[in-house]
């Protein structure tokens, strides 16, 4: 990263208070929202006396989803709109006095203009690199000092994966190496420069718009830059890396950058035949025991990149998987600046990077490991950042990595994952700091934190500093020698998941401790089984994975039913992919948005104003497998094109109120 001297004057100040005392927190909140009754005091209570949810008996009744509309009856929810119902429809349903656009699909040209989108997939991958890429998920929007804040800003997508059934004509048939290049130019990240004018947002250009691929040049920073473990043929110096993948959720710097978390990236990767060439045989047995770990195996995950380019073949190049699995920071204010992947942050399935500034201007960083039986962690700088920044370091270069254990009694410990210290020794097989970086996953294993089921987004509330993770789901709790339910995991068979909750002791995000609750097990409130009903207050749903709070503090929450599930046994009452809106306060839910068929909602962000909301519509038309039938590449959407669409197209979505009112409210 540039120091803040050299960059663009058009980068916006920074703008995120710290988090102050519990105290100042909760006077805020009761300023808020002094019309919650009850709320201030239970949630002191809450903390003090026990469980937040039984604290919260004394709040007033809520009526049901369904009303809405912001009248009286629901002065004590945040939530002021009517839900929508479940559908099956290859549409967009959104509430009553709401409209949604699309705006970005797969395909879009960052300028704005060329190259077009061609609908049999005929793009090549030249093209590709000037268009938006495929199955967007986590995005942020940035304003632009001395621009409209509302009205002009940089859109930053990240492009999960591809569905190569859909990416070319034909399909993979045949597998080629244009193809490779083709599928991993619609990898990465989108930059775009976006203004409204007569109340439609369009893409300008702009020397900020970019493309950044699978193989975009960027650099490894951190603690464990240059570590043999990084060292490859093409980068002797183990701090080069071409490109990022399977880029899910994000997060943005309080310094004005976007953070890029790369999740599946095992999942590119091929070690035919097991073997670690050039290492000696510690090495080897190393290398091997972390591919393991980290489910590099014999076969890729189908995306046959390693078929033309061995960067991807393990065999070939043992530590090319060590240089995936890291969260990237990309400046968006200049369109030359290298993105740089942060290695104190750690190596795992990065979900999300939520990052968020303590009273005394350190930043912590909170992570989720997407992956049954993974964990939840936190970095804290060293220092503030803002100091770092003044030297021209990088305030995430240096810190502390953390993984929570979560306590039966309702606490919980930040365990810090420092070479030396507890069982992170040259004697349990960690050879030095960088290891156990490289190999967090195998650290947090020493150190028995909380194996939590699938941990997903993370957000924060910012009107009462607390915490939620979204816990996807997880059917194998107990199984074949896995662990079993906890306090913090409570269902064997947790089909529709849960959203935990927590808050820092003191209310300082770099504390090394903290108390916690559930704050919903998701399912069907109509369900006569018990375990399926959950205990949502509001409208059903299932397997939460997007998670975001606007700053009134309502609780957004997108959800990642698998496309093999949607419609059937536990969800046979949810065909189609959703997003909700929740007041934390209160715990009632209300669906907000069903997307069209085959979807995922995944993917949000709103102008300052909460007056415009972006929100990705991921892999319409997806059926039970993740590639297309190239034969049939419409069979289950349309999505958005309509009739005579050649392919369903994944898209960001802007929503808004019609008479241009505050979302939500
Ligand atoms: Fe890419 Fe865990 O969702
Ligand atoms: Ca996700
Ligand atoms: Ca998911
Ligand atoms: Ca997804």
């Amino acid at each position: 990263m540039p120091s803040p001297a050299s960059q663009p004057t058009s980068r916006p100040a920074a703008s995120h208070p710290a988090l102050e005392t519990f105290e100042d927190v909760l006077t805020a909140r009761i300023g808020r929202r002094g019309m919650l009754i009850g709320g201030a005091a239970s949630i002191v209570a809450g903390f003090l006396g026990g469980p937040f949810r039984g604290a919260q008996a004394g709040a007033a009744p809520v009526s049901g989803a369904g009303a809405g509309g912001g009248g009286t009856a629901v002065a004590s929810s945040l939530l002021g709109f009517g839900s929508v119902p479940n559908t099956g429809l290859d549409t967009i349903v959104v509430p009553d006095g709401y409209r949604a656009t699309v705006a970005y699909p797969w395909g879009t040209p960052i300028d704005g203009s060329a190259p077009a989108f061609k609908g049999d997939a005929s793009n090549t991958a030249q093209e590709q690199l000037l268009q938006f890429g495929m199955h967007h998920d986590g995005m942020h929007f940035f304003p632009i000092a001395g621009r409209d804040a509302n009205d002009e800003g940089l859109l930053v997508v990240n492009h999960e994966y591809t569905d190569d059934g859909l990416l070319h004509p034909g399909g993979m048939e045949p597998w080629t190496s244009e193809k490779v290049f083709k599928s991993q130019a619609a990898h990465g990240v989108t930059v775009v420069h976006i203004r409204r004018r007569g109340g439609v947002w369009s893409i300008v250009p702009s020397d900020l718009s970019r493309r950044i691929t699978a193989f975009t040049p960027m650099v490894l920073s951190g603690p464990a830059a240059g570590h043999s473990l990084l060292r490859t043929a093409v980068d002797p110096s183990g701090s080069r890396v071409f490109g990022t993948l399977n880029n899910c959720a994000n997060g943005f710097t309080p310094w004005n950058t976007y953070l890029t978390c790369e999740e599946n990236w095992n999942g590119y990767f091929a070690n035919p035949g097991g073997k670690v060439p050039g290492a000696d045989a510690a090495t080897a047995a190393v290398v091997l025991a972390a591919q393991k770990r980290y489910g590099v195996g014999a076969e890729d995950a189908g995306y046959r990149w390693f078929e033309h380019d061995d960067r991807f073949d393990a065999s070939v190049h043992p530590n090319e998987p060590h240089r995936f699995g890291w969260v990237v920071e990309i400046d968006p204010f200049d369109g030359s600046a290298e993105p740089v992947k942060r290695t104190a942050l750690g190596r795992f399935k990065h979900e999300g990077a939520l990052c968020t500034e303590a009273a005394d201007g350190r930043v912590s960083v909170y992570m989720g490991d997407d992956e049954r039986f993974e964990y939840i962690y936190k970095f804290v700088s060293g220092g503030p950042w803002r100091a770092a920044l003044d030297l021209g370091d990088s305030p995430l270069d240096d810190g502390t990595l953390y993984v929570a254990r979560f306590e039966p009694d309702g606490t919980g410990t930040w365990l810090p994952l420092v070479w030396g210290e507890g069982p992170l020794t040259a004697a349990n097989g960690f050879s030095d700091h960088g290891d156990v970086l490289i190999r967090a996953r195998q650290a947090a294993d020493a150190l028995g934190a909380t194996k939590m089921d699938r941990p997903e987004w993370i957000a924060q509330d910012p009107t009462t500093g607390d915490l939620f993770c979204t816990l996807t789901n997880n059917s194998q709790r107990g199984t074949e020698g896995r662990a079993g339910t906890d306090a913090a995991n409570p269902r064997r068979v947790n089909n529709y998941g849960h959203i935990i909750r927590w808050r820092e002791q003191g209310g300082d995000t770099a504390a090394s401790g903290f108390e916690w609750d559930i704050l919903l097990l998701a399912g069907d409130p109509a369900s006569s089984d018990p375990a399926k009903r959950g205990d949502v207050d509001g409208d059903a749903f299932g397997s939460p994975d997007g998670l975001f709070v606007d700053p009134d503090g309502r609780l957004w929450i997108q959800t990642d039913i698998s496309t093999s599930t949607l419609g059937k046994g536990d969800y046979a009452n949810m065909p189609n992919n959703m997003m909700l809106a929740a007041d934390p306060g209160t715990g009632e839910v209300r669906r907000f948005l069903v997307g069209p068929r085959g979807c995922e909602i995944t993917g949000i962000t709103m102008t300052p104003d909460q007056r415009t909301m972006f929100v990705n519509v991921q892999h319409p038309g997806e059926g039970a497998s993740d590639r297309s039938d190239p034969a049939a590449p419409t069979a289950i959407s349309t999505w958005p094109d309509g009739a005579g669409a050649g392919r369903p197209r994944s898209a960001t979505v802007i929503i808004e109120r019609i008479d241009g009112g505050v979302i939500g409210t």
